[in-house]
């Protein structure tokens, strides 16, 4: 079957990836959408079995590090765009283990840039390679009110941040010395189904529903921006399409909860669904040793992507973390199957190790 375009989404089994793959599959049926992934601990096929078996979507199995497999999936599916989601992605993983973070981030960015720039020698014409950033790239704010803007400077504090600093030079550095059809997005925290449950929210809704534990990290004083990752995926899908070549575009909700308070949300969220009284899991709050360097604040300022391509979040908070909650709590064997046996442990260790 001829497709009207073959498009590779990177890291598509994992949280994010998995919602952008989804929403292509369906949206584009006349588009190749080719996932590739590695599988690591953070990808999981179940996040997408209601469009396996699509006639436009096709799985890979491989490492983004592996150049000489880039070259001949490029060739193999005469690849003509790119969005790159792939990358090591959890902070306190990175505290512990910055070489991973270094090699799939930046080499692992580099050898699909790299691939990319070969097999598209002979024109860049309709081509794009579109990478997806963090704003933990820009550092950490202070409690002014101030955001993070297209142009703030790189300050990164994490080897996570430092490796996704590194990957956005490169990609930036690919468009201004050899001209590839680049464009990068920088978003705030996201939330939502099939997020892998070492991230804040799916690891305290499943905690509360085992009446374990709540690790607050320091004070619970620190600020994220919190998007429902549906709606970055619609942004992606509006970047890819319409966002000028060697541009950025800051991706946030104007949605900043202090730590503390947004747990409290979840606990009564999670209390009222599970039909316990109201406050009942409140006693699980522990405030543990923070983390290393833990920035501040994140804010995002997204009134480009806004003005430039009209995109706005589709969702208010309270609607989110509705679904969301409900969603964790309907697929519990999802969660099972992830936080039993091998996960079990190396989570443990996480806190015991501090
Ligand atoms: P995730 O950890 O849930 O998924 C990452 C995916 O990449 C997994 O499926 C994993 O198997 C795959 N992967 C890892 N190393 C690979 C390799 N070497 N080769 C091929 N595949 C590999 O991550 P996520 O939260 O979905 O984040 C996706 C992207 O979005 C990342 O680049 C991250 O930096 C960025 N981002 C995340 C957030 C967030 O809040 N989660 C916010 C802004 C930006
Ligand atoms: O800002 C975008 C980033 O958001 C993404 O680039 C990262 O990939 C993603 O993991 C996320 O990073 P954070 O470190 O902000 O997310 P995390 O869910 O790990 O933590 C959110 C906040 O909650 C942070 O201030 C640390 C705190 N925290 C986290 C965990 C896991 C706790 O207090 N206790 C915890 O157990």
């Amino acid at each position: 079957m001829e497709f009207k375009r073959n498009i590779l989404i990177t890291g598509g089994a994992g949280f994010i990836g998995s919602h952008v793959v989804r929403l292509f599959v369906n949206k584009y049926p006349e588009y190749h959408i080719i996932n590739l992934d590695k599988l690591t601990y953070a990808g999981n096929l179940a996040n997408l079995t209601d469009i396996e078996e699509m006639p436009n979507y096709t799985f890979v199995r491989a490492d983004i590090c592996d150049f000489d497999k880039m070259m001949e999936l490029f060739k193999t599916f005469s690849i003509d765009g790119v969005i790159h989601l792939a990358a090591e992605s959890h902070v306190d993983r990175s505290i512990k283990d910055p070489l991973t973070f270094a090699q799939t981030n930046v080499m692992g960015t580099l050898s699909l840039l790299q691939a990319a720039k070969l097999s598209w020698a002979d024109s860049f014409e309709g081509k794009r390679f579109y990478h997806i950033s963090t704003d933990e790239v820009y550092g950490a704010l202070h409690f002014d009110g101030t955001f993070f803007t297209e142009t703030t400077k790189y300050n990164p504090h994490s080897p996570y941040s430092a490796s996704k600093a590194g990957s956005d030079h490169f990609v930036r550095a690919f468009h201004d010395t050899y001209g590839l059809p680049t464009v990068v997005t920088n978003c705030s925290n996201n939330y939502g189904p099939y997020q892998f449950p070492e991230k804040l929210i799916p690891l305290f809704i499943n905690n509360i529903r085992h009446g374990k534990p709540l690790p607050v990290y320091g004070k619970g004083e620190n600020v994220r921006d919190w998007l429902y990752v549906v709606d970055h995926a619609r942004a992606i899908d509006v970047i890819f399409h319409e966002g000028k070549i060697a541009d950025t575009y800051n991706i946030g909700g104007f949605n900043e909860w202090k730590n503390i308070d947004l747990i409290k949300v979840i606990i009564k969220t999670v209390d009222r669904l599970l039909g316990n009284a109201e406050g009942t899991s409140e006693k699980l709050i522990t405030y543990v040793t923070d983390r290393a360097g833990h920035d501040l604040r994140y804010a995002i300022d997204s009134t480009k992507l806004k003005n430039e391509l009209g995109w706005e979040p589709s969702l208010q908070f309270e609607e989110g973390i509705e679904k969301t909650v409900r969603w964790y709590l309907d697929n519990q064997e999802w969660m099972d199957n992830i936080t039993s046996g091998e996960y079990e442990k190396y989570y443990e260790s996480m806190y015991t190790d501090r």
